[in-house]
């Protein structure tokens, strides 16, 4: 292909991007890191080339220079929540008081499709503060929170994942929708969406405390209509909820056997939290390929426990690691990972940052099934990239003096890390950061 060079957009920095899941310390084969790099972005907002920064390059093309900071694909969040925004930072005992005290009652809200428009809006550009590039959300049972989203994502060119919340029972009744209503919103919602930009539409039965056995059908009946969509739900967070929802779909052998019944699981499937799961279903989850995603901060937050990753590794099980706002604290991907750094040393498991970094990129994008799009800087993927300063603030400033290694510096941004270290955020080679500050 060849571009007009004027169009061609070279980003000069320090280069990461992963090639394989880092199998250590000392895994230098797992990823490519480019000291003085460039990436060629075209008019089209796909990445041309990466490589050594070629000082030509600024004759022919405009160049923006990052150095010293890194250059790195856009982060990826796989599990978090719009329309919990304002549940942040809400008082609770535990998983169920916290859903009906706040979530359930501030969810209500989005059936305003202003406040929903507005809410869509901000929380797209906080993630682009925080460098997250694509998300899969959830968005309220209203048609009209889904079409803000998609919406808000449209705007912005933002790789989006999304979906309305099926739920119709166990929540207040303005909450709920019908097992009819589910299904012919959620079709409706896909044909509106799914592929409209880069929108992407992901069935969303919520749990299996708040579906009842006919919207479990009609949510089996939507994943066969179209398996190439994703699905996202909830499964084994906190006890309470698991006993409750094993009262809900008796004799059937766990929680996860819920899903498995109604044909629901496959390598499309996300299963938010995955914390207290039996033999039986980490053998599952391995055997379909369904994907668990871990979320330290909500699991912290609202005390629902700490995920064994070692345990469903050894399983052979596909792990991804996400927000979950607004159970989750933080919009930030490196608060994230340092909570879940944390969650792994109570364990007694190892976070490498390498780890770390590979699963906010290519370790989320391959868990989504994108990474032939989005998760790493190479030919003709889309160029979502975030750059990261490492001496953001006075105190990581300093700390860098007695920084030098890499390995070293990406450990201090995951455990210093927020969204100051977010200098910029690139769309489709767009700067999207910087524009909402001006
Ligand atoms: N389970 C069902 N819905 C939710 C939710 O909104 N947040 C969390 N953390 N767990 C859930
Ligand atoms: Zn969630």
């Amino acid at each position: 292909m060849t571009h007009d060079p004027q169009n061609v957009t070279v980003l000069r920095g320090r280069v990461l991007t992963f090639l394989e899941q880092p199998q250590g310390h000392d895994d230098t084969a797992s990823y490519r890191y480019i000291e003085d790099g460039a990436v060629v972005i075209g008019p089209d907002g796909k990445i041309i080339m990466i490589g050594e920064y070629k000082p030509e390059a600024a004759a022919h093309h405009k160049v923006i220079d990052h150095r010293p900071h890194l250059i790195l694909p856009g982060l990826i969040d796989p599990h978090t929540h719009f329309p919990q925004m304002q549940v942040i930072a809400s008082y609770a005992g535990n998983l169920l008081e916290w859903l009906n005290t706040y979530t359930f009652v501030e969810e209500q809200r989005f059936a305003d499709a202003a406040h929903a428009e507005r809410i869509a809006g901000l929380f797209l550009d906080e993630l682009i503060r925080h460098g997250t590039t694509t998300a899969a959300a959830y968005c309220s049972v209203h048609p009209q929170s889904v079409d803000a989203f998609f919406g808000a994502a449209l705007e912005r060119n933002m790789l989006m994942i999304g979906g309305k919340v099926m739920m119709d029972r166990n929540a207040p009744a303005s909450l709920c929708d019908t097992p009819q209503r589910g299904y012919d919103e959620t079709k409706a919602g896909i044909a509106k969406w799914h592929g409209h930009g880069r929108g992407l539409y992901a069935i969303t039965p919520r749990f299996a405390i708040t579906s009842s056995p006919e919207q479990m059908e009609m949510a089996e009946a939507l994943a066969r209509e179209y398996p190439e969509l994703h699905i996202q739900t909830h499964v084994d967070e906190n006890l309470a909820e698991i006993e409750f929802a094993r009262e809900l779909f008796p004799n059937l052998p766990d929680y996860l056997g819920i899903y498995e019944r109604y044909h629901l699981l496959g390598p499309k499937t996300l299963l938010g939290h995955c914390i207290h799961l039996t033999h039986r279903e980490c053998e599952v989850l391995a055997d379909t390929q369904s994907v668990a995603v871990w979320c330290p901060t909500s699991n912290l937050f609202i005390g629902s426990g700490l995920f064994d990753r070692d345990r469903l590794a050894g399983h052979g099980a596909r792990i991804a690691v996400a927000t979950d706002i607004g159970g989750g604290t933080s919009y930030s991907m490196l608060r994230t990972l340092d909570e879940g750094y944390k969650v792994l040393q109570l364990r007694g498991q190892r976070l490498d940052p390498l780890a770390s970094f590979y699963m906010m990129t290519l370790g989320n994008a391959r868990a989504l099934g994108l990474d032939d799009r989005i998760g790493a800087l190479a030919p003709r993927r889309e160029a979502d990239i975030v750059v990261l300063n490492s001496r953001a603030t006075p105190q990581m400033a300093l700390r860098m003096e007695a920084v030098d290694s890499l390995w070293n510096e990406l450990f201090l941004l995951q455990t210093c890390g927020d969204d100051r270290a977010v200098v910029e955020t690139y769309v489709m080679g767009r700067p999207m950061k910087t524009g909402l500050e001006s």
